[in-house]
């Protein structure tokens, strides 16, 4: 079966080739990881396989070397993505400020387990390890933004009431 290519738009590549730019002749392939972010902005929060292909050919690159990267950090999700992904800390500090908590809640909240996204689209619920901002855990982040001390019922509640009205953030190469 012939899949669909998948295309950047006129920024993103502009982005992206900003980033080639970077490294000398010959090393583009440097600029995987910022292509793969591009191309997760571009693709709804997720880096579908037509998009790694994409940068392969982009990158001059074997397809193989951006599946072997983006399978390799858990930051580029591989299949769709609600509209909010939410990237809760689980390590060892945001626990013992009440991380497992925060997590369970949110579980109940938006009906759902860990991985899954919810029925009308709008949430995922991601663990991820240390976000590096362990003295305000427990915490999460979306996108290039954290939320700090989600540590009561209350509080989940009203991060989860202001992100339904919230819009996804626009990089700033999309502006
Ligand atoms: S342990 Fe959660 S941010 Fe470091």
């Amino acid at each position: 079966m012939i899949k669909d290519a998948f295309k950047f738009s006129d920024k993103a590549l502009a982005e992206i080739q900003r980033y080639i730019s970077h490294y000398p002749e010959g090393r583009q392939k440097s600029a995987l990881l910022p292509a793969l972010h591009v191309a997760q902005a571009e693709n709804n929060g997720w880096v579908s396989p037509e998009a790694m292909d994409a940068i392969a050919e982009i990158l001059n690159i074997q397809p193989i070397e951006v599946y072997e990267v983006a399978t390799f950090y858990t930051m580029f999700n591989l299949k769709p993505v609600g509209k909010h992904v939410l990237e809760v800390c689980r390590t060892g500090p945001c626990c013992l400020r009440g991380a497992d908590q925060m997590i369970e809640t949110f579980k109940q909240k938006l009906n759902i387990e860990e991985g899954e996204t919810t029925a009308d689209g709008m949430f995922t619920l991601k663990p991820v390890e240390c976000l590096a901002s362990c003295g305000t855990g427990p915490m999460l982040q979306v996108r290039e933004t954290y939320y700090e001390n989600l540590d009561s019922e209350e509080a989940v509640d009203q991060f989860i009431e202001m992100m339904r009205n919230k819009e996804v953030e626009t990089p700033e190469w999309a502006k």
